[in-house]
């Protein structure tokens, strides 16, 4: 295990909260994968962990991550409340299957994301590789409030204007929200929106194919299972590091 240092926290409602932390010098990871993060139980000294995705870029010196603050998790009940210079645990070995090699080739990349879900992609929207992947990349987030969206809103803000990789993502990346308990520009479940057509007539892009688009999917196991349906219904297959598909689904975070 890895003991590293807090170096941010931000706080963007109640229930969300993101922080950053040093990286160690040896500690490579591929764009969307996932560690085991964590605390020290105070009164066994025994790490309690919890599967996370690396929200930050491959090429970044801190390492950062999105979290929900489960009220009375064991883990983020005390997470919600670290400060720059506490101390958090980091497991050694990154893996997952939101990675670009599980994927075959294709003109577009929807990741699609709900909630704390969207993390990442915050990863993988900042790697040049992606845009030389894919012509066009179509990044989802659904989230239940507009306030839940300012993570993803300011992510994408903050690459339109990165200096390396600001000009490739405004041509290329599109971010696609919308809320489904409180009024905004978009209302409704992502799945809901795929499903009547909407995403599509809204983006001017045509349905999911196999021929065409690839699909990352990364939310609730509710989340994650209807949105299978959907890619499963459009006659895409799951895909795996060790056999590339049309899509895939990180199934760490569900219980
Ligand atoms: P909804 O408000 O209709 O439940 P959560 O915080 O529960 O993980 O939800 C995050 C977002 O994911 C919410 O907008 C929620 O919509 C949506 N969501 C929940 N279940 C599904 C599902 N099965 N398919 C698509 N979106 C879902």
């Amino acid at each position: 295990m890895y003991q590293e240092t807090v170096l941010n926290t931000q706080h963007y409602t109640d229930s969300l909260f993101s922080f950053s932390t040093t990286r160690p010098e040896a500690f490579r990871f591929r764009s969307g994968e996932f560690i085991m993060l964590g605390l020290k139980d105070e009164e066994t000294g025994k790490p309690l962990l919890r599967a996370y995705s690396i929200a930050s870029a491959a090429w970044e010196e801190e390492l950062s991550f999105f979290s929900i603050k489960v009220p009375n998790g064991p883990l983020t009940s005390r997470l919600q409340n670290i400060t720059a210079g506490d101390q958090i645990i980091l497991s050694k070995k990154p893996t997952g299957t939101l990675v670009l090699d599980a994927l075959t080739p294709a003109k577009t990349l929807y990741l699609v994301s709900t909630g704390t879900g969207i993390a990442p992609f915050a990863s993988l929207v900042r790697d040049p590789d992606l845009y030389e992947r894919f012509e066009r990349i179509v990044l989802t987030h659904s989230c239940r409030t507009v306030a839940e969206l300012d993570y993803g809103k300011a992510l994408v803000q903050d690459l339109y204007s990165n200096e390396f990789l600001g000009e490739l993502a405004q041509q290329q990346l599109i971010h696609y929200t919308s809320t489904t308990r409180e009024p905004s520009q978009r209302n409704g479940r992502i799945t809901d929106l795929i499903e009547s057509g909407q995403v599509f007539a809204d983006l001017g892009l045509p349905p999911l194919s196999p021929e065409n688009d690839r699909v990352m999917i990364c939310g609730s196991k509710a989340m994650l299972n209807d949105t299978k349906a959907l890619c499963e219904a459009a006659g895409m297959v799951e895909g795996s590091l060790s056999k590339p598909g049309d899509f895939v689904i990180e199934r760490a975070f569900v219980d």
